[in-house]
C-alpha cells in the first residue's frame, strides 16, 4: 500500500519495478513530469487501485493494460497529458476517469459493452471526436460523462433500458433533438446537453422525464415557446434554457416546479410580463444557511465572467453544496410590465438579473429583503422612480448595475451602497444626483420617491456653475459671521472698556 499523493516526485519513480506486491497506489498531484514506462502497465499485476490524477505524465497508453483481476479495479488517470487513442481497459474496471487530458479519436466501440463493472465513464475534457456508438444502448454505466470534447452526429436512439442516471454532454457538437429513451429510464436525473447544436422544439415526450433534476440545455438551437409541461417536472432543481430561440410569454406553469434553485431563460426573445406567481418557487424562498459570500467578491469583468462560469457548473462547483445556490436570470429577452413585488419573497437569492429587457415601472422597495444577493442586475430596461434606499441593507452584495435605465432622485448612501461608487453602474439614468456621479441634488430627494420639481433639470453641465453659487454662498457666510462676532463683542467689550 503505497500513499504518496501531494509529495513532490518529478520523475516517475522507477524503484516501483521492484515493488510487485503493491495493490494500492496513489501517485496524484506529485509533479511527475514524465512518461509512465510500459512495465507499469503490464507487469504491476497486483495493483487494484491506481491514482495517477494531476501530474504531467504524458505519452500514449498500451492497449493491454494488465492490473490485478480484482473485480473493483479503479482507474484514475485524470489532468494529465496522455494522448492518443482512447485503449481498451481491463473488463474488471469499476471506476475510470480519463478526464482533463489530451485522448483523440472517436470513443471505441467496445468501451460500452467490455466494461460490465463500471459504472461512472469519464471522458470529459479531451479530444474526442466522431458519433456516440450504438453500443451506448447497451451500456449498464450510471454516469456517462464527456463533456468537452469534439463529438458530432445525432444522439443514438437506444430502445434497451439502461441503468443511466446522469448523461453529461455539454460542450461538442452534437446535432439533432432529445431522443425519447432518455425519459424512459427509470432514474434518470440529469441531463446536460449545453452547448451544442441541437435544434427544434422541445419534444412533449421530456414531460415523462419525472425524476429529472437537471435539465441544462443553454447554448443550444431550440425553437418555439417555452411548453407549460415544463411545470410537472416536479423534481427539477436546475432548468437552463439560456441562448436558444425560444420565443413567446414565459408560462406561469413553470412556478409549480417547487425544488427549482437554478432558472436561467436568459438570451432567447421572450416577450410579455414575468409571471407574479415566480414568488412561489418554494425552495428559492429558503435563504441559505452558509455564513458569508459564496460567489467571490472581484469586483469587474472577472466578477462577470465568474457568473457565466459559476451558472454553468452549478451543481458541482467546488465545495458549495447545489443547495446553497439559488439563480434567476431572465437578462436579455424582451420582458416588458414591471417587476411583480411578489419576486422580493424570493429570499434565498444569489443572483438575480433581469438586465436588457423592456421593464417598467418602479423597483419593488421590499428588493432589500433578499438579504443573500451577491449580483443583483437590472440595467438596461426602462425601470423609473428613486433608487430603492432598502438596497444599501444588502451587506453580501458584490455586484449591482443599474446602468440605462430613467432612475431619478439621490442615489442612496449608507452601509452597502457606500461601496458603489463606480459611476459606470448609474450610467444612462439621466435624472440621478449624488456624489457617486459628480451630481450634487438639490432640495430633499433623499426621501422622495421620485425627484422634486426643481431638481428635474439637474443635469451634470451645470455642476460647475453650481459649486461656484456655492461658494459664494460659503462666503458670504462667513463675511456675516465675522461681522456679526465684531459688532457682538465690541458691544459688550465697549461697554465695559467706558
Ligand atoms: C487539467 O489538467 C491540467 C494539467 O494537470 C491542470 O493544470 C488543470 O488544472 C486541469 N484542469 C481542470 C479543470 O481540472
Ligand atoms: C400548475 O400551475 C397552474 C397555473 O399556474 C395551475 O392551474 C395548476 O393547478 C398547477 N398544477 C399543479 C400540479 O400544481
Ligand atoms: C435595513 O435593515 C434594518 C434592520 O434589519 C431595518 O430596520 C431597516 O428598515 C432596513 N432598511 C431599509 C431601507 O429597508
Ligand atoms: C423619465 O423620468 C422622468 C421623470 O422622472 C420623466 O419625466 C420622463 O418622462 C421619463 N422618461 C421616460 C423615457 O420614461
Ligand atoms: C468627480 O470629481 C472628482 C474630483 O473632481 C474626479 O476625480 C472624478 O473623476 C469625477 N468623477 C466623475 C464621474 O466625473
Amino acid at each position: 500500500y503505497l500513499d504518496i499523493r501531494g509529495c513532490k516526485l518529478g520523475r516517475f519513480p522507477s524503484w516501483l519495478q521492484t515493488q510487485k506486491p503493491l495493490t494500492y497506489l496513489d501517485l496524484s498531484s506529485t509533479g511527475i513530469s514524465d512518461s509512465v514506462p510500459n512495465w507499469f502497465w503490464n507487469s504491476m499485476t497486483n495493483l487494484s487501485t491506481v491514482y495517477l490524477a494531476n501530474n504531467e505524465l504524458h505519452g500514449v497508453l498500451p492497449n493491454l493494460i494488465k492490473f490485478s483481476d480484482d473485480a473493483d479495479l479503479i482507474i484514475d488517470l485524470s489532468s494529465n497529458f496522455f494522448e492518443g487513442p482512447v485503449p481498451i481497459f481491463p473488463s474488471n474496471t469499476a471506476e475510470l476517469d480519463l478526464s482533463n487530458n489530451s485522448f483523440v479519436g472517436p470513443i471505441p466501440d467496445g468501451i460500452f459493452q467490455l466494461l460490465p463493472n463500471l459504472s461512472a465513464l469519464l471522458l470529459s475534457m479531451n479530444k474526442i471526436n466522431g458519433e456516440i456508438p450504438m453500443s451506448i444502448c447497451n451500456s449498464q454505466f450510471i454516469t456517462i460523462s464527456i463533456t468537452d470534447n469534439n463529438l458530432s452526429g445525432e444522439l443514438p436512439n437506444c430502445r434497451n433500458n439502461t441503468r443511466l442516471e446522469v448523461l453529461e454532454l455539454s460542450n461538442n457538437n452534437l446535432f439533432g433533438g432529445i431522443p425519447k429513451w432518455l425519459c424512459e429510464l427509470p432514474r434518470f436525473q440529469s441531463l446536460h446537453l449545453r452547448e451544442n447544436s441541437l435544434s427544434g422544439e422541445l419534444p412533449p415526450l421530456l414531460k415523462t422525464c419525472k425524476s429529472l433534476e437537471i435539465l441544462d440545455l443553454g447554448g443550444n438551437i431550440f425553437t418555439g415557446r417555452i411548453p407549460a409541461w415544463l411545470g410537472e417536472l416536479s423534481s427539477l432543481k436546475i432548468l437552463s434554457l439560456t441562448s436558444n430561440k425560444f420565443v413567446g410569454q414565459i408560462p406561469t406553469e413553470l412556478s409549480n416546479l417547487t425544488a427549482l434553485q437554478i432558472l436561467d431563460l436568459s438570451n432567447n426573445n421572450l416577450l410579455g410580463p414575468i409571471p407574479m406567481s415566480f414568488g412561489n418557487f418554494m425552495a428559492m424562498r429558503n435563504p441559505h444557511t452558509e455564513i458569508g459570500f459564496i460567489l467571490n467578491n472581484t469586483i469587474g469583468n472577472a466578477y462577470e465572467n465568474m457568473i457565466l462560469d459559476f451558472k454553468g457548473r452549478a451543481d458541482r462547483y467546488g465545495s458549495i453544496p447545489l443547495s446553497q445556490i439559488m439563480i434567476l436570470d431572465l437578462s436579455r429577452n424582451s420582458l416588458s410590465g414591471s417587476i411583480p413585488y411578489e419576486l422580493t419573497n424570493l429570499l434565498g437569492l444569489l443572483i438575480f438579473d433581469l438586465s436588457s429587457n423592456d421593464l417598467m415601472g418602479q423597483v419593488p422597495a421590499q428588493i432589500g429583503d433578499l438579504t443573500q444577493l451577491e449580483y443583483l442586475n437590472l440595467s438596461r430596461n426602462k425601470l423609473s422612480g428613486a433608487i430603492p434606499s432598502g438596497l444599501s441593507n444588502l451587506s453580501f452584495l458584490g455586484l449591482l448595475d443599474l446602468s440605462y435605465n430613467n432612475f431619478s432622485g439621490r442615489i442612496p448612501t449608507g452601509k452597502q451602497m457606500d461601496t458603489f461608487t463606480n459611476p459606470k453602474i448609474y450610467v444612462g439614468n439621466q435624472y440621478l444626483c449624488g456624489f457617486q456621479i459628480n451630481v450634487s441634488c438639490t432640495g430633499n430627494e433623499g426621501e422622495a420617491e421620485g425627484p422634486t420639481i426643481g431638481q428635474s433639470n439637474q443635469t451634470p453641465t451645470n455642476v460647475s456653475e453650481n459649486e461656484d453659487k456655492n461658494r459664494k454662498e460659503i462666503l458670504l457666510l462667513c463675511l456675516i459671521t465675522i461681522a456679526g462676532f465684531a459688532v457682538g463683542f465690541w458691544t459688550i467689550t465697549g461697554v465695559l472698556l467706558v
